[in-house]
């Protein structure tokens, strides 16, 4: 089984999850590939479509888990983008995470990881897990377990 994690992060915050997630599958006797989608230029304010530096290919993946930080209260326009240009995720597992720094889930993380879900199911990836990590919580590690076991899961279902 082909694991791909892909991940946007602007400053290293969902990477680091990202880089947990990998470890975990690791452990757990898997071999994903942890790849970054890149911008071709840092520009909050840039509006689909967008150039890349770095847009992975999603070919050949049984499973994708996307990782990506809350902007504005929405999925990052970086993710938006990268997400857009993708070809049909028809026959995919699915998962999705998000990092926020707001102090509550429904100052953003809640519905961004909803539209995050839609856009996967719209391409037509099953999505099976989700998380939301809360970067400025007391709870942030037990945010990033709890993501990173619902995620890793996802494999053997
Ligand atoms: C342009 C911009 C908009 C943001 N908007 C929100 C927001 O609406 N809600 C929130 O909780 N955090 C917001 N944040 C904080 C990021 O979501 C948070 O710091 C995230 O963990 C960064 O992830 P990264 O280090 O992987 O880039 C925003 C950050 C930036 C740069």
């Amino acid at each position: 089984m082909k694991i791909g994690i892909i991940v946007f992060s602007r400053t290293g915050n969902t990477l680091s999850v990202a880089e947990k997630l990998k470890e975990e599958l690791g452990a757990k006797g898997h071999d994903p590939e942890l790849l970054r989608v890149i911008p071709a230029r840092d520009d909050l304010k840039a509006k689909p479509p967008m150039e890349f530096k770095s847009a992975p290919t999603v070919d050949g993946y049984d499973v994708l888990l996307f990782g990506s930080p809350v902007w504005g209260f929405q999925l990052s326009t970086v993710m938006q983008a990268y997400l857009e240009q993708l070809p049909p995720l028809e026959g995919k597992k699915v998962g999705c995470f998000v990092t926020h720094m707001f102090p509550f889930a429904w100052l953003g993380g809640n519905s961004t990881i909803k539209q995050f879900k839609q856009i996967c199911e719209t391409k037509g990836g099953k999505v099976l897990a989700t998380g939301i990590v809360n970067w400025s919580s007391k709870g942030r590690e037990k945010d990033i377990a709890i993501t990173v076991e619902k995620l890793s899961n996802i494999i053997g279902t």
